[in-house]
């Protein structure tokens, strides 16, 4: 049972953004050493960042309130008033940052359609526009997302991101990834955190969502980006003081809460497996890959809306990605016994849908 002021849930699988810090996840932020981060003084925070540059093959790394902030303050680096980034439809950068791209940099934006928000080096090099002078926007940044939340978990190739890289080189244009989920993409994979971070301009990672933090995000680059990150930082208003209490949860999620994310994975996968089979055509077990699976309730009779209000109404909140399609994540407060109740719920809901 989660308990939240949305209510109570036998199984809450609405993002990972919900986890709860656990008791000791407290205990390290109640014992954290701090300063004032503005003027570069908390201790805790920069053991933060010299760790995630550390883990990400990076000179030097920036603590964010969000990840929104990381992703911005990446783009803003690479990007000029004017320019474009350029990304695949479904991306969060695009999507679901309200448009601070262009609200706080003055950067436009174009999309390539992907499968699932499957990364390809050809897609990038197909829309990217360099060197024209005058006549049309230049495009600055390319955005890969990994893994892809709207695409539902979806871990990107190394090769293609190194291909791209190599493409990028050549064209003199940038690469952030926004690396929300990279752990669970690490973990998936077993290709390196730092192999994958390696390849980028800038990676943002965030705390906050399978590692189980209550806030908080981190950018990494070299280190005159990071210093450049950090004015635009404060500019943003995201200057904080003794922030070391929110890095001291981060130090303790890379401690503990990256091996664990199989368990998440895993349990992603039985549930997956099992709503494959009561309603066939409804989970595509390839499309499985990390803590995100999307079913296709259409494909079951029923709109997404009016399942996930019945599987809310049985104890299991889920979220509509689509008219006929529902976002089931796996995150650190889904146990095997939330896992076992939100498969009888959603298989059963599968198996009857309601009257055309
Ligand atoms: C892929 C991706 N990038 C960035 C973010 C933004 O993170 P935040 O909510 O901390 O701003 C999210 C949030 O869900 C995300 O899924």
């Amino acid at each position: 049972m989660t308990a939240t002021a949305a209510g109570v849930f036998k199984a809450d699988l609405l993002s990972d953004t919900l986890t709860k810090p656990s008791q000791a996840m407290r205990a390290a932020m109640a014992g954290a050493e701090v300063g004032d981060d503005v003027f570069g003084e908390d201790p805790t925070l920069r053991a933060l960042e010299e760790r995630v540059a550390d883990l990400l093959g990076q000179e030097a790394a920036l603590f964010t309130p969000s990840g929104s902030m990381a992703n911005q303050l990446g783009v803003r680096l690479h990007v000029r008033h004017g320019e474009e980034l350029i990304g695949d439809s479904l991306a969060h950068v695009v999507r679901a940052e309200l448009g601070a791209a262009a609200v706080l940099s003055g950067i436009s934006s174009r999309t390539w359609v992907s499968e699932r928000g499957r990364f390809r080096a050809d897609d990038a090099a197909s829309l990217m526009i360099t060197g024209v002078g005058p006549y049309q926007v230049c495009t600055a940044l390319v955005i890969v997302e990994n893994t892809h939340n709207f695409g539902g978990g979806t871990v990107q190739s190394i090769d293609e991101i190194r291909r791209a890289r190599e493409i990028t080189r050549e064209r003199g244009v940038a690469m952030h990834l926004d690396g929300a989920r990279l752990f669970n993409a690490h973990v998936a994979s077993g290709v390196p955190l730092s192999d994958y971070g390696h390849e980028f301009d800038t990676v943002s990672v965030c705390l906050s969502k399978g590692l189980g933090a209550p806030v908080g995000s981190v950018l990494a680059g070299s280190a005159a980006a990071m210093a450049e990150s950090r004015i635009w930082r404060k500019r943003f208003g995201g200057g904080m003081r003794q922030a070391g209490i929110l890095a001291a949860a981060g130090l303790y999620a890379l401690d503990h809460n990256i091996d664990r994310l199989v368990d998440d994975h895993a349990r992603a996968r039985r549930a997956a497996e099992a709503m494959a089979e009561a309603a066939p055509g409804s989970v595509d077990l390839a499309t499985v890959e990390t803590n995100i699976v999307i079913v296709d309730v259409a494909a079951a009779g029923w709109t997404s809306a009016a399942f996930v209000e019945a599987a809310l109404t049985a104890g299991v909140r889920t979220y509509a990605v689509g008219p006929g399609a529902v976002r089931l994540v796996w995150h650190l407060d889904v146990d095997d016994a939330a896992t076992d109740v939100a498969i009888d719920v959603l298989t059963a809901l599968l198996r009857s849908a309601p009257e055309a």
